[in-house]
């Protein structure tokens, strides 16, 4: 946690305790989560092979892999909403896989999250859909609610856009509205699930940095599954590669941007074969065309 950061914040609001503040001391050193030996599948599909990741405190990490490599289901794990068949998904030292509903429910307030397309509630205003979880989670008065959603608001450049309706906003805005509900309650842990798609290049650029800014001037934590190499490499501490149900690579950028792993080159440049698969699993080629003519396939 840094507490330099949550300590300004302490300055701002004096006598006033901010949903999701804590005053504890947590030491620094261990990671803010950590999976250990975490295996999960739908059903009978494993997605998950015994994999072990950890997550630093104060740093933004990226979590990248090919479409369908699990990477929705790591942060639904963590978000307890899922649980594993074996190993550990640790949040600050604590299971969430063992948790009951009530420790569940206190570490989700710990926890932020935009949601893959993530949508706003359309029938409210970008003010209401800020304020939204801290109606749900606290007894704030609507004083403070208030200021909380303009500060929230503020932070991601969107203060005067309080009262438009999800219809009207564009898709960069919309995501931005997302990120200010995503830290409403003042998380520790933000996890973002493509915060980036469908945005073009400026909007996308600012949605990267304003995540950087907020995870570095808020002391968050900050989980971002991403798509997109260029911007993602270019905010993110540590790059975590998830591919055929393990971990390809786990380093800085740099580290796996300049790794050997044939997986991991192969994503890196984003290259269409190699030992990712392309196909979801499924029947053979023949069991859903035939055999192969003479000559082969037209
Ligand atoms: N609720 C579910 N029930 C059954 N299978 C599921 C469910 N959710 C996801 N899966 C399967 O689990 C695998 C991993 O899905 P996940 O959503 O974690 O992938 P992802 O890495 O987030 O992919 P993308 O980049 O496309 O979002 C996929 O093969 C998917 O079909
Ligand atoms: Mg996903």
């Amino acid at each position: 946690m840094n507490v330099g950061a949550r300590e300004s914040r302490i300055i701002q609001k004096p006598g006033i305790e901010l949903p999701g503040f804590r005053l504890m001391l947590t030491d620094n050193t261990t990671p803010l989560v950590e999976l250990r030996d975490l295996t999960f599948g739908y059903g009978e599909r494993a997605i998950l092979n015994k994999v072990t990741l950890s997550v630093p405190r104060g740093k933004v990490t990226a979590l990248m892999g090919a479409s369908g490599g699990g990477k929705t289901t790591v942060l639904r794990l963590i978000g307890g909403q899922i649980r594993g068949q074996s190993g550990q998904t640790l949040f600050d030292g604590q299971d969430v896989g063992t948790m009951g509903t009530g420790a569940l429910y206190e570490a989700r307030r710990r926890m932020g999250m935009l949601f893959q397309f993530g949508a706003l509630f359309t029938d409210m205003s970008v003010f209401d859909n800020v304020a939204f979880p801290l109606r749900e989670h606290t007894q704030l008065p609507e004083t403070l609610v208030r200021d909380i959603v303009l500060m929230k608001l503020n932070a991601v450049g969107l203060r005067g856009a309080r009262d438009l309706m999800p219809s009207e906003l564009s898709g960069g805005m919309a995501r931005r509205v997302a990120l200010a509900r995503a830290i409403a309650l003042d998380p520790e842990l933000v996890m973002y699930d493509e915060p980036f798609a469908g945005l073009d290049p400026i909007s996308l650029g600012t949605a990267a940095r304003l995540i950087r800014q907020l995870n570095d001037t808020m002391g968050l934590t900050s989980i971002v599954v991403s798509h997109d190499l260029d911007e993602t490499f270019h905010i993110a501490d540590q790059v975590i590669v998830l591919a055929n149900g393990g971990i390809a690579a786990q380093g800085t950028p740099d580290e796996v941007r300049h790794s050997d792993d044939p997986l991991v080159k192969q994503f890196v440049n984003a290259l269409p074969d190699g030992p990712v698969r392309f196909h979801h699993p499924g029947p053979a080629l023949e069991a859903d065309f035939g055999p192969v003519p003479r000559g082969g396939r037209p």
